[in-house]
């Protein structure tokens, strides 16, 4: 059985041809700015190009997609980080389009079912996942399984609230730890720092030169990642914990010892689950995506 899967960022579509144990092909897009309709239209373009360029022709689509997502009725309900995708009827919409089967689920879901089965956390009967990129999600593996929860919700672990009163996050709410430690949110840091607009690409670069401001922001956003995790595990105490997304995953060495240095710090005491690097990087969302019409489409899940 070959599938394709959908990998939907705030700045890319990913998408690729998958046989149940490797990719066969890899397209890449820029995400509309728009938002809605575009974004079907970008998404249906690289699945077709994924089919192409690997000479096969999908059974089933697979796709990751940012926010919690109403499984039943295959709507996204809203993305904090995409435009005009509010109760969108995703599902419905690209299937018109590809004449085939889509299979949804949350990006960060799709990245930790792949983490778990072919990444960092296998072998382990659980993990948890998170995602520090544009935006922060995560994903919760039991026993092979990802948790969606009864609301399509479950997971959506870069909203647990970390800071009340603090920044605004996209998803309306306020001190959440995607509004402290996102890319997004560094990005903001580092405009008031610098008074001019600095990439997380850019900061890394002032980090490594040694400038005391990048350090600042950097560490601390880095700090209230391994804080969130250390409150995960008393809610899941998973086999491992897994972090990934383009941001953690570029970040500096002094990054991930802030953010490993404060994960211990609040479990000081407790039982520590092995903290690892995720280990598909960029590819998590792209096979965990295909990985989710490979199991649904073969009844196997
Ligand atoms: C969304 C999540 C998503 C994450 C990473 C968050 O803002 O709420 O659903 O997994 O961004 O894209
Ligand atoms: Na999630
Ligand atoms: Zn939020």
């Amino acid at each position: 059985m070959t599938v394709v899967g959908l990998d939907l960022g705030g700045t890319k579509i990913a998408a690729g041809a998958f046989d149940g144990e490797r990719l066969l092909s890899e397209v890449v897009l820029p995400t509309p700015k728009e938002g809605g309709m575009r974004v079907v239209e970008a998404l249906a373009e690289a699945a077709l190009r994924a089919e192409a360029e690997a000479g096969v022709r999908a059974e089933a689509f697979g796709l990751g997609t940012p926010g919690p997502l109403d499984f039943a009725r295959g709507l996204i309900r809203f993305t904090p980080n995409i435009p005009g995708l509010k109760d969108f009827p995703i599902r419905d919409l690209l299937r018109e389009r590809l004449g085939r089967p889509v299979h949804l689920e949350n990006d960060a879901n799709a990245a930790a079912l792949a983490e778990h089965h072919l990444g960092a956390a296998r072998g382990e009967e659980s993990s948890l996942y998170l995602t520090v990129s544009t935006g922060i999600g995560g994903g919760v593996v039991l026993g092979g399984r990802v948790l969606r929860g009864v609301r399509g919700q479950g997971g959506e672990l870069g909203h647990i609230t970390l800071l009340p009163g603090g920044p605004a996050c996209g998803c309306g709410l306020e001190g959440c730890l995607e509004a402290l430690a996102a890319g997004r949110a560094l990005e903001r840091e580092a405009g008031y720092a610098y008074g001019l607009p600095v990439d997380t690409r850019e900061l890394f670069r002032r980090y490594g030169a040694g400038d005391p401001k990048a350090e600042r922001i950097l560490l601390q956003a880095a700090r209230y990642v391994g804080l969130g995790l250390a409150s995960l595990v008393k809610a899941f105490d998973p086999g491992a914990v897994v972090v990934g997304g383009g941001v953690a995953l570029n970040a500096p060495e002094g990054y991930w010892q802030a953010l490993e240095g404060a994960y211990r710090h609040y479990l000081q005491g407790w039982e520590v689950p092995p903290l690892r690097k995720a280990l598909l990087g960029a590819r998590a969302g792209l096979l965990g995506a295909a990985l989710t019409a490979y199991l649904e489409g073969d009844g196997a899940r």
